[in-house]
C-alpha cells in the first residue's frame, strides 16, 4: 500500500470539495470502528471549531475535473485546545485507524501530526484517558510516543447516560 497522506481537515474539505457526502461517509464509517453512534453534525462541527483539530490519513486521492474525490479515510484523531489560567492545553481524542490498516504505523504518524499541531500552538501538555486492559494496542501506542500516566484521577460526570 502507499503511504497515506496525512491532513488537517478544514472547513472548506466540506464547503468546497466534491463530492462532500462521499467524505462524511468515509469519515462516519471510519469512526464507527470507535464510536457506538456516529454523528455527522459533530464531526462537521469539530472542523469548523477554532478548538478543535481533525488529522486524517488517506490514500487513493484522485483529482476530477469536477473537484476532488477523496480516496480510503483510513485513520483519524482529534485535538482539542482548551485555555485555561494555568496556560493552552491539549486533550487527543477520537484515534482511530480502520482495522484493515492497522500496525503499519499508521496510528503513530497520526499522533506525531497531532503532536506538532500541539508543540507549534504552544501547548503545556497533551492529555489523553485510555483504557489499558480494554486497548492494549492504544496504550503501547501513546507509551511509546512518550505519554505516561498521570499521579492524579480523572474524573468525569456523565450527563448523558
Ligand atoms: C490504537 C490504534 C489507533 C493504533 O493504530 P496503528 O496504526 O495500528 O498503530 P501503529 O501501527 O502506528 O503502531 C504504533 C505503535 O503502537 C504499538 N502498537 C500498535 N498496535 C499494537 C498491538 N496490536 N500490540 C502491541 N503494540 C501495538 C506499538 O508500540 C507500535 O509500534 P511498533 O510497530 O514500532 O512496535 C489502532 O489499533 C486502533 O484504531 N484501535 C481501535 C481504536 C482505539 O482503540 N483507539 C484508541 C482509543 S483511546
Amino acid at each position: 500500500m502507499e503511504a497515506p497522506d496525512i491532513f488537517e481537515l478544514v472547513p472548506g474539505h466540506f464547503t468546497k470539495s466534491f463530492p462532500h457526502h462521499d467524505l462524511h461517509n468515509k469519515l462516519a464509517t471510519l469512526f464507527s470502528q470507535l464510536l457506538d453512534e456516529v454523528n455527522i453534525g459533530y464531526i462537521t462541527a469539530t472542523v469548523a471549531s477554532e478548538n478543535s483539530r481533525l488529522v486524517v490519513a488517506e490514500v487513493g486521492r484522485t483529482y476530477k475535473p469536477q473537484g476532488i474525490e477523496y480516496g480510503e479515510i483510513i485513520g483519524a484523531a482529534t485535538l482539542i485546545i482548551m485555555i485555561t489560567p494555568h496556560g493552552k492545553v491539549g486533550y487527543v481524542h477520537d484515534v482511530v485507524v480502520d482495522e484493515k490498516h492497522r500496525g503499519q504505523g499508521i496510528g503513530q504518524k497520526l499522533m506525531k501530526e497531532i503532536i506538532a499541531i500541539a508543540q507549534s500552538s504552544n501547548l503545556r501538555e497533551l492529555n489523553l484517558t485510555t483504557n489499558a486492559s480494554k486497548r492494549p494496542d492504544a496504550e503501547a501506542l501513546y507509551t511509546k510516543l512518550g505519554f505516561s500516566q498521570k499521579p492524579t484521577g480523572f474524573y468525569v460526570l456523565k450527563l448523558i447516560p
